[in-house]
């Protein structure tokens, strides 16, 4: 007899990136618009910390489950003085292995098998993964046609299984930004029906245009029912050192000690060293980065304007992505897969991120250098062009 494999996990959607980088190994000199990574790594204030870890040979030994005391600390006041989160004694914050690791910690301590976690349309597809790893369902409410919140449906959207509102911002894959009004009003509304908010703020630094970032758990009396999500890998280039931090209500903590203690006992404890210098260099080392970036999101948005009228590019004022609106009946992992063979450039199917209805490309631009951006941009404006002329 053959052994049983989880039915659970055969409900997972399979990551999709994967599934592109083969489409473009297959066809060498494709330009990727694809990944959601930048393309520095970390401050030389993080390598400068790297000595004094091997310096001492208890750095070896499992550490502390929440995160080293240095680092919650310097957390603590980073949180502090940008995000206006405080965290009090700092058992509401634990280091984790990265901002997905995080969202997975808070699933766990938050739900039972059958509960319903709400999250908005387009997903970022490892929070939508996750839920359904836990045993969850993830309902899903759409956004409007600006990729913005429709608070109204959320609401809509709540049943006595609900624990938890999901929101992303700056947003993956949209790039929309959500203002204040909106975060404050599912914030209260997840305060008045007894559920959590999670936030996830991985692309914080990432605004532009003016622009600015709000942290749902700075909102006064958030901290019961917030749990908000932070990242060095995008804003520190820290994404293979595996470095996030979670801010929740006190009464998790048990839970997510367990959780984390089970999983990872503590975040790779040479990454949290590198964190403190990273920490250290601050906001300023990301917003320096960010200038670069700027200039590459101008050249995507000039091209993804001459698309009109084949195809529309909703405003995305933060992150480094967009998220294209096509106007054909084609499927977007089809127009994927032709813009890859026939003109060598890659972008990710909307499908990935749960947009079931019309036809979505991402396109990411946070690793780009200035010719490869300019090229990416012509090859997917005219590939676009011939694949979808009347
Ligand atoms: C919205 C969002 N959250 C979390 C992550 C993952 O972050 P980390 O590398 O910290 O796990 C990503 C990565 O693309 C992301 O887009």
């Amino acid at each position: 007899m053959r052994p049983r494999e989880s039915q659970r996990m055969a409900a997972v959607q399979s990551p999709i990136i994967p599934v592109v980088a083969e489409l473009i190994r297959q066809h060498p000199g494709t330009i990727s618009l694809g990944q959601g990574v930048v393309g520095y790594g970390p401050p030389p204030e993080a390598a400068a910390q790297l000595d004094r870890f091997f310096a001492d040979p208890a750095h070896h030994k499992y550490q502390p489950v929440a995160g080293l005391p240095e680092l919650v600390e310097a957390y603590a006041a980073k949180l502090a003085a940008e995000n206006r989160v405080t965290v009090g004694n700092e058992s509401r914050l634990v280091i984790t292995a990265g901002g997905n690791m995080a969202f997975m910690n808070a699933i766990l301590a938050l739900t039972d098998p059958g509960d319903e976690i709400i999250l908005q349309t387009p997903y970022y597809f490892n929070h939508e993964m996750a839920v359904t790893m836990a045993s969850c369902r993830p309902v899903l409410v759409s956004t409007d046609s600006e990729y913005q919140l429709r608070v109204d449906a959320i609401a809509a959207a709540i049943t006595s299984r609900t624990r938890a509102i999901v929101t992303v911002s700056p947003n993956n894959p949209t790039g929309a930004v959500y203002p204040e009004a909106a975060l404050h009003q599912v914030n209260e509304l997840c305060a008045r029906r007894g559920l959590h908010h999670i936030h996830d703020e991985a692309y914080e630094y990432f605004v532009y245009d003016g622009a600015s970032h709000f942290s749902p758990g700075s909102i006064a009396g958030a901290e019961g029912h917030t749990i908000s999500l932070f990242s060095l890998s995008k804003s520190h280039g820290f994404a293979s050192w595996r470095i996030g931090a979670m801010v929740f209500p006190e009464r998790l903590l048990a839970a997510v000690r367990k959780i984390q203690d089970t999983i990872l006992i503590c975040a790779p404890v040479i990454s949290q060293f590198a964190a403190v210098g990273a920490l250290r260099a601050g906001a300023a080392y990301c917003r320096e980065k960010l200038r670069g970036i700027a200039e590459n999101r101008a050249l995507m948005r000039a091209g993804l304007e001459q698309l009109a009228p084949l195809a529309e590019t909703p405003r995305a004022d933060g992150a480094f992505y967009f998220l294209v609106r096509l106007h054909t009946a084609l499927g977007s992992f089809e127009v994927v897969e032709r813009l890859i063979r026939e003109h060598r450039v890659a972008v990710i199917p909307g499908t990935a991120f749960g947009m079931a209805d019309g036809c979505h490309l991402r396109v990411a631009y946070g690793a780009l250098d200035r010719g490869t951006a300019a090229e990416g941009i012509e090859r997917l404006v005219s590939g676009l062009r011939a694949i979808l002329k009347p």
